[in-house]
């Protein structure tokens, strides 16, 4: 499915729910792009092929929330109305802005309460491929729908046929479609957290991409599920990776043969269709090894290639005004990752955080929504160059995201990375280590936290202050 303007048309159609299309605002020197987002209960068809709708939350009426096309560096303002039950925010993930405007209730804003709203302003200084989603009950409503894609365009983006969305989501239906309950179960919170049995792209379970031989795509792959982690195969196609988490990067090819991607995290990718008029080749997921399955076939068109030979046009994105950190005058912080079940013994350890806490961060945990009076895990001085070495003691994977800023990956396991890529999640395995370096450049209170949705919600889950 293309996204843009469609996509934002088709949330303004579902009119009692809300529009997302922009309005504009002010002098054309300093105009902001005004956009409308309401959350609420609605029904969408996840599964097709004649099988029940499903009961879900949704920005603007659609699942995943309407596409937010913004342009780099123009102020963007976002008046989100909460039609929920429950208290809700929008974190805008991945993009640096004000503390004030980075939605974690009780820590930068008080929560959304049932038929309120909240305006969100920010000119984000990063082009590339974003999303939004709750920062509160985060896994029941990220859980039952809550997620959009934010796009940050380029000044100049580059050459391709089309630009594709793959926003890819996570679900656990029962018999008849509905969403199942149990969120929040304790023995699935100390493991690999609530992995689900449906996976859909841009809202729908999908079974082939239509696609014509000789295209280029861009193809933003963007992990949205609670828990479930991906490692994507392109069977007969090499996808060049251009973008991690939004932030360009030196072109490679996939490592391995596979993008792995946990949740929250995205690549950007530029795929030539070189495959062979009326063949279909499959996209796999893998990452679980007896779980592998088929995500979907890239369907050829019978008709001749457009093309004889791949573009000429360079592939890499032009670089994103980040600070760089300083390593020699870095401060080192070491973050150990602690909690969970341990393999099949089924001992817990780490719990030293009380409150029912499964997980911490250096003997620490912080919980459920209650972000008010936690003290801070590290106190950064703003402008400093820090390294985090994230150290793994845990049996389980953890997708780290740390707020408001991009981090570049320094070493993993000891050995420096080769190519330092920017990330603002990055996944760090079983027993292994990671050392991520940024400038702790943005005043304020920044949440660090795995993004699999059970293990923040039940103590991994830290705040640095920047002062
Ligand atoms: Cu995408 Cu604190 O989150
Ligand atoms: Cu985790």
């Amino acid at each position: 499915m293309h996204t843009s303007r469609r996509a934002l048309v088709a949330g303004a159609a579902a009119a009692a729910l809300g529009s997302a299309l922009p309005t504009r605002r002010g002098s054309a020197a300093a105009e902001t792009r005004e956009y409308r987002l309401i959350a609420g209960p609605a029904s969408v068809n996840l599964t097709g092929n004649g099988h029940p709708d499903t009961a879900v939350w949704a920005y603007a009426g659609t699942v995943p929330g309407p596409v937010i096309r913004a342009c780099q560096g123009e102020r963007h303002r976002v008046v989100v109305t909460n039609h929920l039950g429950e208290d809700t925010t929008v974190h805008w993930h991945g993009i640096r802005l004000p503390n004030a405007m980075d939605g974690v209730p009780g820590l930068t804003q008080p929560p959304i309460r049932p038929g309120e709203s909240f305006t969100y302003e920010f000119a984000p200084p990063d082009a590339g491929t974003f999303w939004y989603h709750p920062h509160a009950d985060a896994l029941q409503q990220l859980g039952r729908g809550l997620a959009g894609a934010l796009i940050v365009e380029e000044p100049e983006p580059v050459a391709v046929d089309r630009d594709v969305l793959w926003l890819i989501e996570d679900w656990r239906l029962d018999d008849n479609a509905q969403i199942a309950s149990g969120f929040g179960n304790r023995m699935e919170a100390g493991m690999s957290g609530r992995i689900g049995n449906t996976v859909t792209i841009n809202g729908r379970v999908p079974d082939r991409v239509s696609v014509r031989a000789g295209q280029r795509l861009r193809l933003r792959v963007s992990n949205a599920a609670l828990a479930r982690i991906m490692s994507l195969r392109f069977e007969g196609h090499d996808p060049v990776v251009v973008a991690h988490d939004g932030q360009p990067c030196e072109p490679h090819p996939l490592e391995d043969g596979r993008l792995v991607l946990g949740p929250a995290m995205r690549a950007d990718l530029i795929l030539d269709l070189r495959g062979e008029p009326g063949r279909s080749y499959s996209v796999i997921d893998d990452f679980y090894r007896d779980l592998a399955y088929k995500l979907l076939d890239l369907v050829y068109a019978a008709d001749r290639p457009i093309r004889e030979h791949p573009p000429e046009e360079p592939l890499r994105l032009s670089a994103n005004p980040l600070p760089d950190p300083d390593l020699g005058a870095a401060e080192r912080y070491e973050i150990v990752l602690q909690g969970g079940m341990m393999g099949g013994r089924g001992m817990m350890r780490g719990m030293m955080g009380g409150g029912g806490a499964t997980w911490a961060m250096n003997g620490r945990s912080m919980t459920g929504d209650d972000h008010a009076g936690m003290p801070p895990l590290l106190m950064l001085r703003r402008g400093q160059s820090c390294v985090l070495a994230l150290r793994n003691e845990t049996a389980w994977w953890h997708p780290m995201h740390l707020h408001g800023h991009s981090f570049r990956v320094v070493a993993k396991d000891g050995q420096p990375t080769a190519r330092r890529e920017w990330r603002d999640t990055v996944l760090v395995p079983p027993r292994g280590s990671v050392d991520i370096a940024f400038v702790a450049d943005t005043a304020g209170d920044w949440m660090f936290h795995c993004h699999v949705t059970d293990h923040q919600e039940t103590g991994m889950m830290a705040v640095l202050r920047i002062a």
